[in-house]
């Protein structure tokens, strides 16, 4: 049976260009998705539509595009203009890129509404949602921000948390803000429109689903029963309407609502498929009713919740063909030097500049395959490692057996391969193509490629690759060459040789698409298909014996380890402009020059707290330091040092509130270890002004309290 395999990646936002981690996610999904064609080539075994489209909705979209001056519609149209540099750049090769904002996606996602209202599982409920109050506009999820009420990460978004993954109401939040404003959101009433997740269907129906066999990944299956609960009484309903203003999808018969941006998103992988169907004359509901389609669908850890829970619930009980088909695959997040990226570190990859670098995009493709698995692990990229990997295997390995080979071929043979191998040169190609047990390698790096085990295929692509070089260092080609008595030799080796390299560069063509072409122009074989990588039928040989094949041109360069310093962005505060300003301020102020621009996450670092001065003593043999015991509510004191005494007496200081610096690694002092900060104000210019004033919270503070 013909395989149909729908496969999608997450749609990202249209509201910034790709980041590095898109690339990671559709450079995973496009090996896999070259992998299957192949296996389809001369045999019709796979039909495959890779999808893709821009998840426009929802209000950062709206406020981006007010700040231009420009219509959502325009602003997302720039954004998909940008696209194609960085899919073609990275040889990504969707079928169809589309838009979720397009008259597919309405009719789609309207239709499951009504659906879902029919099965009796849409409630409209009047609730209080957040509102700010300096914008005057309701605020969506992703626009508030606070602490996830699970596992308590800070500086988390109003819907789900990237920390623990956990999915809430926004006014579930701890300590919410409007990221426009920084005011705190006030509740003001408004009805909206729920999707009943907490029906006992959804429940029953979800618990099955996720334990279907090849569904999902065990650690996903688990993660997903923990957010169900034992009998559904985990799952809560699901809001899925915004006010207007709002770049949305009108909820039919409910004037001035749209469906939240999360509703109608994962629609627009169908909506995609719908268009591309269209547009290539196929029945798209003849694709999605037939038994042989699956839907394969990747996507990254933090939105898991959208996917695993509302999504299928939603596809179920409006009776989408596509629920019984799907299967997703969750990947972790690409770390550089096991650290989240951050541009204001220095450490954020941007693709476009890996690309104008004159980068190989093949590189990176090899890389972030070698590094991946079927299961939910972050992928980290190290300069060091990177270099190291691609010239090595793909230099030194690869591209080394054709660069020793193919010149005596050419000079010495006409460009012509032996018509024929002596069984001695057959049994190497058997040695490296076979494994030890007599079984065909190709095999096992196919159900390596199929199951997302990319790494896995690769090491075992470069174990053949070892084994044709061990051929060549043992044969010598360059000796052979010497010796006009050793001619046929000579033409054996090397003919033996680029067998060996064809089969790498077929197995390899999912990785290394652009590589692989041009191996097909020096060969001269545009064949070159998975089929031919069998050694029981002898296929490996097939297009090769007697085979004129081309002028051997350089495959690939070796990574210069200079290029990756120029990879990453600067670190954002040697903006280089900012500081002379800056100092020309502080100069006519006479207030000392402000520290370089920071984001709010790298203030979230510093843990500010109320503290109560429950004890201040001198320090004997300082003239500097009083010693404060500080309670922060910790249910303990804290020792700490402060540079005060000239302008505090310590009686005067206790049972006063001050504000510290809670999470200061504990500094060890002449006098003692100190475990904290305390606050104070001073003069740029001490000699004229050398007041020194602590901090003092207003009356009702209380300690332990965060400040923020
Ligand atoms: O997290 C994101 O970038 C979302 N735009 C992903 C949406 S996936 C799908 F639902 F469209
Ligand atoms: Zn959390």
């Amino acid at each position: 049976m013909t395989r149909k395999l729908f496969v999608t990646t997450a749609l990202p936002y249209a509201n910034a260009a790709f980041h590095i981690g898109h690339m990671m996610e559709y450079i995973q999904a496009d090996i896999w998705v070259r992998f299957q064609r192949m296996q389809s080539e001369g045999n019709g075994l796979r039909e495959v539509h890779f999808v893709g489209a821009d998840d426009t909705h929802g209000t950062p979209i709206m406020i981006a595009a007010e700040k231009e001056g420009i219509t959502p519609q325009e602003f997302v149209a720039k954004i998909a203009a940008g696209r194609a540099q960085y899919l073609d750049g990275f040889h990504i090769a969707f079928d169809n890129w589309y838009s979720t904002d397009s008259p597919e996606n309405v009719e789609l996602s309207q239709g499951i509404y009504r659906k879902l209202r029919d099965a009796g599982l849409i409630q409209t409920k009047t609730v209080d949602r957040f509102y700010d109050p300096v914008k005057g506009m309701f605020l969506a999820d992703r626009n508030i921000k606070g602490e996830c009420p699970k596992c308590h990460a800070k500086d988390q978004y109003g819907d789900n948390c990237e920390v623990c993954g956990a999915a809430y109401q926004p006014t579930e939040l701890v300590n919410p803000f409007s990221v426009f404003t920084n005011a705190t959101p006030i509740l003001k009433p408004s009805e909206q429109y729920f999707f009943k997740l907490s029906d006992p269907r959804c429940f029953e129906f979800l618990r099955d689903w996720l334990n279907t066999p090849g569904r999902l990944q065990p650690e996903m299956v688990n993660k997903v029963s923990e957010w169900l609960g034992e009998a559904g009484e985990k799952l809560a309903d699901w809001d899925i309407s915004r006010d207007a203003p709002y770049f949305g999808i009108p909820i039919p018969d409910a004037p001035g609502k749209f469906f939240y941006v999360w509703l109608d998103a994962p629609v627009g992988y169908l909506a995609s498929l719908k268009n591309y169907c269209e547009k290539q004359g196929m029945d798209f509901n003849a694709l999605l009713n037939d038994p042989a389609t699956e839907q394969i669908h990747f996507i990254g850890k933090d939105i898991v919740s959208f996917h695993l829970l509302f999504w299928p619930a939603m596809l179920k009980f409006a009776d989408h063909p596509v629920i019984e088909k799907l299967k997703v695959n969750v990947h972790g997040h690409l770390t550089v030097n096991n650290e989240k990226m951050s541009k204001s570190r220095g450490t954020g990859i941007s693709p476009l500049r890996y690309l104008n670098l004159g980068m190989n995009p093949e590189w990176l493709r090899y890389y972030i395959a070698f590094k991946l698995n079927s299961k939910v692990e972050d992928l980290d990229f190290t300069g060091d490692d990177f270099v190291a990997r691609v010239n090595s295997d793909l230099i030194g390995k690869f591209v080394n057996i054709a660069s020793r080979c193919a010149g005596f071929i050419a000079k010495k043979f006409d460009g012509k391969l032996a018509s024929e191998l002596s069984p001695s040169a057959q049994d190497w190609i058997k040695r490296a193509l076979l494994s030890a047990e007599g079984k065909e390698r190709q095999a096992s790096i196919a159900h390596n490629f199929e199951n997302r085990e990319f790494g896995k295929a690769l090491r075992e692509i470069m174990e053949i690759a070892d084994a044709a070089n061990q051929y060549v260092d043992e044969n010598k080609p360059w000796v052979l060459a010497k010796d006009a008595e050793k001619t046929a030799e000579l033409h054996e080796v090397c003919t033996t040789a680029l067998i060996l390299f064809r089969q790498l560069a077929i197995l390899l063509s999912p990785v290394l698409p652009g590589v692989a072409a041009n191996v097909r122009k020096f060969l001269k074989d545009e064949r070159m298909v998975w089929a031919d990588t069998e050694v029981a039928s002898g296929a490996v040989y097939k297009t090769m014996l007697g085979r004129t094949i081309g002028a051997y041109e350089h495959l690939m360069t070796r990574v210069d380890a200079k290029m990756i310093e120029d990879l990453f962005d600067a670190p954002a505060q040697q903006a280089a402009a900012a500081p002379a300003a800056a100092e020309a301020a502080a100069a006519a102020t006479g207030i000392e020059e402000l520290a370089p621009e920071i984001k709010i996450d790298d203030f979230a670092k510093i843990d500010l707290r109320v503290a109560k001065i429950v004890n201040c003593e001198h320090v004997e043999g300082s003239d500097k330091l009083l010693r404060l015991t500080l309670d922060v509510g910790e249910g303990r004191h804290r020792n700490v040092f402060s540079g005060i005494k000239a302008a505090y007496k310590p009686e005067d200081l206790i049972g006063k509130l001050t504000v510290m610096v809670a999470n200061l690694a504990p500094r060890k002092m002449k006098f003692g270890i100190s475990e904290g900060m305390v606050l104070a104000a001073s003069a740029a210019d001490e000699k004229a002004n050398p007041g020194l004033y602590i901090l003092n919270p207003w009356p009702g503070a209380e300690p332990g309290m965060r400040i923020g």
